[in-house]
């Protein structure tokens, strides 16, 4: 059957079928038993897996019996430097600052200057580097705690990376990232490179402690096929395979199949946008609404198309029982777009304040977080 989507770990095209990347990706759906057992540990369930943000896996059963028999997990995520860290962006980090509290486990944080290089954002490998530290400050900015967080660039960090990372390049083919990426003699050898680099911080909390470590990665499921081929290798390394957590994308405030990035601004909130250019991206963006007030009165509007109820659901309105009559007002026509974007500013504006805030006090506090070689 031919596809009308594209997710790969560059590419993020069309209107995404998420049940079908499962089968795709050969990744495992949540099922309400495990999101049973996530309670019971974590002592309640984040609000992005009850609603099925975070809703794929591989091994997480694996990492609940580890940490069950005294084996605790440590936490692996990262960000590839973009001049601007979006809503997006955030979404895995929320739910990974929550992990890392109820688990009391150890992230490291990857920020792959390199990649960006190596695949054309940037020009010039030291600016990668720079913007690298720009999007630092908003990950401090998140509340992580700096006891049990390590973040790393890897340009600075590659003497800790770069054993692991030619273990782990020896085993995997060009024809393997021919067909998991699509990479073609075309591309530069870096890229073809790259992979390895990625599921590198996989294995080094093994490497540091000596022995094995159990690692669960939260990310979005485009970087599934990165860690596809991390498993792949990991027992002829002698690793345990990495653990995966994936959430689907959060909506482009331009519509549904819209792509966001950092090119096209209006394409979500930024957090170095101004309060006011943040109010006014949320009343321009699109809605689910139709096109005159009576048709919306008289036949309601379609939340699942609507990037504004998007954005209550996956981010900004943990309660379930208000984003519930959020759905039924919308769908009955009770609610109008503009006041509905007017409420969801009301909760953006705070969340924005604070964290412009929190981006600030992080300067001051890069040497807390930041470990290199
Ligand atoms: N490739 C990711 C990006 O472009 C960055 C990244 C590196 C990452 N390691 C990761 C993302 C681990 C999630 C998990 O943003």
């Amino acid at each position: 059957m031919p596809e009308d989507f594209v997710v790969t770990p560059w590419e993020v095209k069309g209107s995404v079928d998420y049940d079908r990347l499962i089968t795709q990706f050969g990744t495992e759906r949540i099922t309400p038993e495990l999101l049973e057992r996530i309670r019971r540990r974590a002592g309640d369930l984040h609000f992005m897996l009850r609603r099925g943000i975070f809703y794929s896996h591989r091994d997480l059963n694996w990492i609940l019996d580890e940490a069950e028999n005294g084996h605790p997990f440590a936490l692996y995520t990262g960000r590839g430097p973009s001049s601007g860290i979006h809503i997006g962006h955030m979404l895995p980090w929320f739910f990974t600052r929550w992990l890392q509290e109820k688990f009391k486990a150890t992230l490291y944080f990857q920020i792959t200057d390199d990649e960006k290089f190596l695949f054309k954002d940037f020009d010039d490998l030291g600016q990668a580097t720079k913007v690298g530290y720009e999007n630092i400050l908003d990950i401090i900015a998140m509340g992580f705690d700096p006891k049990l967080t390590r973040i790393f660039v890897d340009t600075e960090y590659i003497h800790h990376l770069y054993p692991i990372a030619v273990e782990a390049a020896k085993r995997i083919t060009f024809s393997t990232t021919q067909a998991v990426f699509g990479f073609t003699n075309s591309n530069n050898i870096g890229e073809i490179f790259y992979t390895s680099i990625q599921a590198a911080p996989a294995f080094l909390p093994s490497v540091l402690a000596k022995k094995p470590v159990p690692v669960l990665i939260p990310c979005g499921i485009d970087q599934d096929p990165h860690f596809r081929i991390a498993r792949d290798v990991a027992p002829r390394l002698g690793f345990p395979k990495p653990a995966l957590i994936h959430n689907k994308l959060l909506m482009s405030l331009q519509g549904p199949n819209a792509k966001m990035s950092a090119s096209t601004p209006e394409s979500s909130i930024f957090t170095t946008d101004s309060e006011k250019a943040a109010h006014k991206k949320i009343n321009n963006a699109f809605t689910g609404g139709r096109a005159t007030v009576e048709e919306q009165r008289r036949l309601g509007a379609d939340p699942t198309v609507c990037p504004i109820f998007n954005f209550y659901q996956f981010i900004f309105d943990p309660d379930d029982a208000h984003l519930a009559e959020v759905e039924r007002t919308c769908r009955s026509g009770e609610r109008l777009c503009g006041e509905c974007k007017q409420e969801l500013w009301g909760l953006v504006e705070p969340f924005l304040k604070r964290h412009h805030e929190a981006r600030e006090k992080a300067k001051d506090r890069v040497e807390d977080f930041v470990v290199r070689d």
